[in-house]
């Protein structure tokens, strides 16, 4: 039982194999694509979203690129973000510092209340999951932030407080980013011609749910066996993903596992089931998963965005009509705490089961 310590434990005590629970089955490993051998090892370029061309006279050509991204990849790079390199920094820094606490500091915040303001843990699921993943994890539930901030981890003495101001600055870069991705279907205004409607749909995702997710990824000594995380989508309406500059990252792009080449001070945005959902299929939601390696510790953060959990997701009016019918049922955070919970991995999109 081990290994329901997660992966960083057990490497402190020092393994040059992997047990078997983390042995996938060979259908399912790195050099795989849907059981038939994954071509080459391609890396993938995302396209580019200067974010702060975007706030310029250039936006509608930039709106252009962004709806082209979310059409055909379902994941670009922003750079120029506005956020300081300071707070990406120190959130890496502090997220490193809080996986090489001693185990028993770490594991006080292990829970399997899905819905703890804090929950560290190890594989993707790990009540569920019958083969493990090489990952342990850090949730910080980021709303209503004055409520939650101080049910966060208290060690490193530093960690709320770098941890708070990267939540409040990937927030507002959600937000932009958001407007953007609206505006970019033709459902929101330009800035200049708004109407009411329009700051009804922003005020839902100002009050909307905010999660971040801490991964660590130790060094695995079989890394062709395992995966860091297992394919999935993510739920929600837009992720925001922070990480050091150690590769891992693939999506499924043209019939194949590419791998994601980390740009220096950016971030890896995608859409989320929600915006598929909502968008009426125009924009994807990209399956992705992580590939582990022998010599390298990684640490990503995700930032998870969307309305909130009490809502329900439906396609926008205004992309349904006679030409673009209806193609998802609506969706909301309790079928899909059931969908989770009744499956190995997320394998298999929840989009699916939407449709
Ligand atoms: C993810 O959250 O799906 C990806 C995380 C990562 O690249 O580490
Ligand atoms: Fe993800």
């Amino acid at each position: 039982r081990q290994y329901r310590n997660g992966v960083k434990h057990l490497c402190e005590n020092g393994i040059s194999k992997i047990p078997t629970k983390y042995v996938l089955p060979e259908s399912d490993r790195p050099g795989s694509y849907k059981g038939k051998p994954n071509v080459g090892n391609v890396n993938l370029k995302l396209p580019v979203i200067d974010f702060a061309e975007l706030q310029g006279p250039n936006r509608s050509q930039v709106l252009q690129s962004l709806a082209i991204a979310c059409e055909q990849y379902g994941f670009f790079q922003v750079v120029n973000h506005g956020i300081p390199i300071e707070v990406t920094s120190d959130m890496i820094d502090t997220s490193t510092r809080f996986f090489e606490l001693p185990f028993e500091e770490r594991s006080k915040y292990m829970s399997s209340d899905m819905k703890s303001p804090v929950r560290y843990g190890t594989s993707f699921n790990q009540n569920v999951d019958k083969v493990y993943c090489w990952r342990d994890f850090l949730k910080l539930i980021c709303n209503p932030i004055t409520d939650v901030v101080h049910h966060w981890p208290s060690s490193p003495m530093d960690f709320r407080t770098l941890a708070a101001t990267y939540a409040k600055d990937t927030k507002y870069l959600s937000l932009m980013l958001t407007e953007a991705i609206l505006e970019s279907l033709g459902l929101c205004g330009t800035t200049k011609n708004k109407i009411p409607e329009d700051d009804e749909i922003m005020k839902l995702f100002e009050d909307g749910s905010h999660l971040m997710v801490v991964n660590c990824y130790p060094p695995c000594p079989e890394p062709d066996l395992t995966l860091g995380m297992p394919p999935h989508s993510d739920y929600g309406f837009l992720t925001l993903l922070l990480q050091d500059e150690v590769e891992g990252l693939q999506i499924q792009y043209q019939d194949k596992w590419v791998t994601v080449e980390p740009i220096t001070n950016s971030f890896v945005v995608n859409v989320g089931d929600h915006l598929e959902i909502f968008s009426n299929g125009r924009y994807k939601s990209v399956v992705h998963r992580v590939l582990v390696n022998s010599a390298k510790h990684r640490i990503s953060v995700a930032s998870l965005h969307s309305i909130p959990f009490k809502c329900t997701v439906s396609p926008s009016p205004k992309l349904v009509d006679e030409d673009n019918p209806r193609r998802y049922k609506d969706a909301d955070f309790a079928s899909f705490l059931e969908y989770i919970s009744s499956c190995e991995h997320k394998r298999k999109n929840f989009l699916e089961s939407r449709k």
